[in-house]
């Protein structure tokens, strides 16, 4: 408890300053142009660079971002698993790093940092979604492994397993779950959550996390706000705190998911987190020091 206070009030103390940096604190790539699935709902298939960097032109990216002021590297893809090596590279320069995985292939124990996990439901729901029979591969790399947190995308398809995703996260001995929604590219799709689909989703996500609060990383706040959308005006990456990049390092825009998404449709916990800090929701405060927990700080000076 003491420490979280003394992070807290860390970042208080930091806030203005880093109100003058000009580079974004933290910063999303896309390390590779594949994937070794084909999900149902992947905004990456519509948006992916086709070329990415080598290994040493990652590195030199790196650290000129550093130089610049970022703090946090965001690893995704694609598959970032494919490219260990840049993983390893921005494990070393980068004051901590974040992965977005799913799961087929283990992340060395050396590198400490959380790893988020996309687990979509159970065994055949997560082989349909995700195209490819791997939930059991992807259960072995996991287990009991702390540095994960499970990452499911709630869509039309997987919105009534919920409870079975939680089970999964509770067996599997990870760290914990915590969830997204799906978020439409262009028109809203069958796979876009509204409506009662929406209203149920919320009101399970609200009963799991009372009774499963060591694991299900979210707040009410976060979960009800899932309802009403306001959130999206908040995106970090509307701002100058978050930036993404592509596999041959063009600028993401607006946000990770790339040209052509729909903000109105968005379920992506970034800025859900962001309107639920900035409104004050000292539960998410908590919440946040779950999600990025000062042990993976490498140089221990992230404000973010
Ligand atoms: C593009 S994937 C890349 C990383 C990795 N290959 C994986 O599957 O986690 C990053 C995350 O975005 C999620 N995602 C993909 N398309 C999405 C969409 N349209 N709306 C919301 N989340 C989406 C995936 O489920 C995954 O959790």
């Amino acid at each position: 408890m003491i420490p979280k206070v003394i992070r807290f009030f860390r970042f208080l103390k930091n806030y203005q300053k880093n109100k003058k940096k000009t580079f974004p604190d933290v910063v999303n790539y896309d390390i590779t142009s594949k994937c070794n699935l084909k999900c149902e709902h992947c905004y990456w298939w519509k948006t992916r660079a086709t070329k990415e960097l080598t290994d040493k032109e990652w590195e030199k990216v790196f650290k000129e971002h550093v130089e610049k002021g970022a703090v946090m590297g965001y690893l995704t893809g694609g598959e970032p698993t494919l490219r260990i090596n840049v993983i390893r590279t921005a494990y070393n320069i980068f004051n901590s790093i974040g992965i977005v995985s799913n799961g087929t292939r283990k992340i060395p124990e050396e590198i400490q940092c959380r790893i988020f996990v996309s687990i979509d439901g159970p065994k055949e729901i997560h082989n349909k979604i995700r195209g490819v029979d791997v939930f059991d591969k992807v259960i072995e790399n996991i287990k009991n492994d702390k540095r994960v947190v499970l990452t499911p995308t709630l869509s039309a398809t997987n919105y009534k397993y919920i409870d079975d995703m939680v089970d999964i996260a509770r067996k599997s001995g990870v760290e914990g779950i915590t969830f997204s929604t799906y978020t439409c590219h262009g028109t809203e799709d069958d796979l876009y959550l509204k409506g009662e689909q929406l209203e149920w989703t919320v009101n399970k996500l609200l009963e799991v996390w009372k009774k499963n609060k060591d694991i299900v990383f979210l707040t009410p706040f976060i979960i009800k706000s899932f309802l009403k959308k306001e959130y999206t005006d908040y995106c970090y990456f509307r701002g100058k705190k978050f930036i993404a990049f592509d596999s041959s390092m063009n600028r993401k825009l607006p946000c990770t998911l790339g040209k052509g998404v729909n903000c109105n449709t968005c379920g992506c916990i970034v800025p859900v987190v962001a309107y639920a800090l900035r409104k004050g929701d000292v539960r998410t405060w908590f919440l946040f020091d779950k999600l990025y927990p000062e042990k993976y700080d490498i140089k221990k000076q992230v404000e973010v």
